[in-house]
């Protein structure tokens, strides 16, 4: 177990005591029949959040996309999303398996497009030959595409041409709030407009497991009976769920430090010469570079950082991510700034 500084994800945050007292002191039942208050607590606060008519509980958010696509494609269908989602390259090809959809990535390096770029990816293929494009799928923040918030214009425009398409719309909201916090306004500005939103618990929020799908009265019912068939219904989930309303009560606003440290952590690594750093004025608690020293390999540089008490996650050949996020205080920045200055000084 890796035992320094981890910076590889959000998802390396634990349940903190104040969180697991909130867990133990939670009002259970039998989350299958519907009888679970906690959990019931907990999906309407974020339906609430992000102006729904529902929440649905799940133990994953990719439980959660998966089970949205299914809900909103039919096999054949075509589901466009940003070429570098987490839908397409970290689900295990989960669209194809389980909703049976063509996957059709939009080329764009932040994982932000435009309405235009929607507009040019459903319009080359109509025909009798070709998929139906059913679906667009956005990712706020963008993870791989940098941790960005979606920029209003860029979003509203793809919603607007979705419309005009006719599209169904999935958002992939894992780190939602992050967006929101990063541009001042509720979560359910950025949430408005689609069919269903992803969130994840178990990133920033800091919760040990979960995620929230939020959709309308229309779509409940099938959700539930897919959440079922997929393995996600559970029985006494309140449990978990405490973990996600005392999340939602006390660590949505502190994101905002994890965006400072960030900002820190990039302005630091400026200065240091081997490193090629992705800068981006919406980008929220992830810090992207890359290694460009010739003197040791990509693999040289990554042990180093490892045995001096620093993992980053690797997302590329020579590109790195590091994420900040509730285990990381701002004592632990400090720390992290004095072993990288240690450790950058003849890189
Ligand atoms: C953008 C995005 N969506 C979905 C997920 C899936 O989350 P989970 O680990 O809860 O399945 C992740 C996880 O990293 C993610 O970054």
């Amino acid at each position: 177990m890796f035992k320094g500084i981890d910076l590889s994800s959000d998802t390396a945050t634990k349940p903190s005591l104040p969180m697991k007292h909130a867990m133990l002191e939670a009002e259970l039942g039998d989350e299958q029949k519907g009888e679970d208050p906690t959990t019931h607590q907990l999906e309407a606060m974020i339906a609430e959040l992000l102006g729904f008519d529902q929440g649905l509980f799940f133990p994953s958010a990719t439980m959660a996309n998966e089970v949205a696509i299914k809900l909103l494609c039919e096999p054949g269908d075509q589901l466009l999303a940003a070429e570098n989602c987490h839908l397409f390259i970290c689900e295990g090809g989960g669209p194809a398996v389980h909703a049976g959809v063509m996957a059709r990535g939009i080329p764009t390096t932040t994982g932000i497009f435009t309405g235009d770029d929607l507009r040019a990816a459903y319009l080359w293929n109509k025909g009798l030959h070709y998929p139906v494009s059913k679906c667009v799928s956005i990712e706020n923040t963008s993870n791989f595409g940098g941790g960005l918030a979606w920029d209003l214009a860029s979003l509203d425009s793809v919603l607007t041409t979705a419309k005009d398409f006719g599209l169904k719309t999935h958002l992939d909201g894992a780190r939602l709030f992050n967006a929101a916090i990063k541009l001042g306004i509720q979560p359910k500005r950025l949430s408005a407009g689609f069919d269903t939103a992803s969130i994840c618990l178990s990133k920033g929020l800091g919760c040990p497991i979960g995620a929230v799908l939020a959709l309308s009265h229309a779509h409940y019912a099938r959700a539930r009976y897919l959440k079922h068939l997929f393995g996600g219904a559970m029985r006494q989930s309140g449990i978990l769920a405490a973990a996600g309303v005392y999340a939602l009560n006390n660590h949505v606003q502190r994101l905002a430090d994890d965006h400072h440290h960030a900002e820190l952590f990039a302005h630091f690594l400026k200065s240091v010469p081997s490193i090629e750093l992705e800068t981006h004025p919406l980008s929220t608690n992830m810090v992207f570079f890359k290694w460009v020293g010739s003197h040791l390999s990509t693999h040289e540089f990554s042990e180093k950082c490892i045995a001096a008490g620093l993992r980053f996650s690797q997302v590329g050949k020579n590109r790195f991510r590091a994420v900040f996020h509730l285990g990381i205080n701002r004592q632990d920045v400090d720390s992290i700034l004095s072993i990288c200055a240690e450790l950058f000084k003849n890189m």
